[in-house]
């Protein structure tokens, strides 16, 4: 099959080249995208009286033809026409002749493949957009259930602070908030059209690049022609964004991984949600969360491989930006089946809130409160720590919690101890006392969630 640039060769390609430099196998993922922007390019060509109007009619039906078949799974695509441009052109040509030909006037694929990432992404990203939120509802509702049920706070993954259950959940929404700001942010950079930018200097036909963007959706066009066919920080900074999100929810699932594990139960994944092992008929695993976790790092390589491939090259297009595509692809698919997962596993898993009650009455996390307390009665913090730092290694020797230790016991470390002190070191009181804005206590998170769920729907509980 001749190519649709073989006028210059004298030669056929080596079918080893054909498939080293074909990108068809996954730029057809394009397909659609493709086909818009030609239908905008043809429509203006024509409004321009660079091509007819009748030949511009019959390419956009041929187009739509195109668009049906490729639907239905009729296409065939060839890996010597290279990529889904060169495919669909000559699928064009073959359907309505040799006026399909006129498509390609004034344009180069270098213009057409970043148009098509550009409206590729737009939409993936409202996408993403509408996912997060899904993951932010499943949070307020397992949040609203949960303000009063009490888990260790951690830091180092050791017992901290005592929490309430819907705060530490209630964190990760407000990662998620600023992963949906991130990615809206970012749409104000994907929305600039490259299309009429030509190979990398423009064209010698008369466009109207304005009116193309305006036909895409776009709200800009890019005003310099090879810096709209050279640059991909449109995909780098999506790629940025999906690693910050897969982060996050990596995190979120690592968490839900040690949670359900028979240590701790503090929570119960769905059934529904989890998988069995061969060999062991005890064993309900949480590979959800562990996968989501794993595949966190093909998008954190995505972005350094997409990152060192820009690195060293010379305006304006190369070959090499062709390699912007299958990590783009793979980021995107990765996102998708996580947050398509985490919503649903977040609403569906139980909560043992009696597990977590056992857990906060058996550790000394409410040390800080003791040492509080006799800060709040007049001795210096630092003095109050040190006290507080020896009833506690007096504690843990005698086998004993803090509630459990007698008044006299208290008064051999300090004399400022009286009955009160078992009040102060209650768990709900610790909590309840952190009500500092953005603190733990009920009254604190209770804000929160009004403040999320007006983010998400606009609207509050009064
Ligand atoms: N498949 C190519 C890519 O994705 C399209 C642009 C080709 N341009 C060229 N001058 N070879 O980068």
């Amino acid at each position: 099959m001749s190519k649709l640039w073989g006028g210059r060769f004298t030669k056929e390609t080596n079918h080893l080249v054909d498939e080293y430099t074909a990108s068809i196998s996954f730029d057809q993922a394009l397909a659609l995208e493709d086909i818009e922007g030609s239908i905008a390019h043809v429509t203006m060509l024509a409004e321009q009286n660079i091509i007819e109007a009748h030949e511009a009619d019959t390419i956009k039906e041929g187009l739509q033809k195109i668009k049906e078949k490729y639907l239905n799974g009729e296409l065939r695509f060839s890996v010597e026409d290279e990529d889904i441009h060169m495919n669909i052109e000559r699928l064009l040509i073959e359907e309505i002749g040799t006026v399909g030909g006129k498509l390609h006037t004034g344009r180069s694929r270098n213009d057409q493949v970043a148009t098509d990432m550009h409206l590729y992404l737009k939409k993936k990203i409202n996408q993403f957009i509408s996912q997060l939120i899904d993951v932010q509802r499943a949070i307020i509702n397992q949040a609203e259930a949960h303000v009063h049920t009490i888990i260790p706070g951690y830091t180092h993954l050791q017992r901290a602070q005592p929490i309430s259950f819907a705060h530490h959940l209630l964190a990760y929404f407000w990662m998620f908030e600023r992963d949906k700001s991130r990615l809206q942010d970012s749409l104000k950079r994907v929305d600039f059209s490259p299309l009429g930018a030509g190979a990398l200097a423009g064209t010698t036909f008369p466009i109207n690049r304005q009116r193309t963007a305006e036909l895409l959706g776009f709200e800009n066009v890019y005003p310099n022609s090879l810096d709209a066919v050279s640059d991909r920080d449109f995909i780098l900074e999506f790629l940025f964004d999906a690693s910050t999100i897969m982060t996050h929810m990596s995190r979120l699932s690592e968490e839900l991984v040690i949670w359900s594990s028979q240590e701790f139960q503090f929570v119960e994944l769905d059934d529904a949600f989890c998988t069995g092992s061969s060999i062991m008929p005890q064993k309900k695993n949480p590979d959800v969360p562990e996968l989501l976790r794993a595949k966190t790092g093909r998008v954190n390589g995505n972005l350094v491989g997409l990152l060192t491939v820009l690195k060293g090259l010379p305006l304006a297009y190369n070959k090499d930006m062709q390699e912007d595509k299958e990590g783009m692809f793979d980021a995107v698919q990765t996102l998708d089946g996580a947050l398509a997962l985490l919503a649903p596993l977040i609403d569906s898993m139980s909560v043992n809130k009696d597990q977590m009650k056992q857990a906060v009455e058996q550790d000394y996390s409410n040390a800080t409160d003791l040492a509080d307390y006799l800060a709040a009665k007049g001795l210096p913090f630092r003095e109050a720590h040190e006290v507080t730092g020896q009833v506690v290694l007096y504690a843990i020797q005698h086998k004993k919690m803090l509630s459990q230790l007698t008044l006299e016991e208290y008064n051999t470390f300090h004399d400022f101890f009286d009955e009160q002190v078992y009040d102060a070191i209650q768990p709900e009181q610790v909590v309840a006392v952190r009500n500092s804005e953005g603190g733990t206590a009920p009254t604190e998170v209770e804000k929160q969630i009004q403040l999320a769920k007006h983010l998400i729907d606009g609207k509050e509980d009064c």
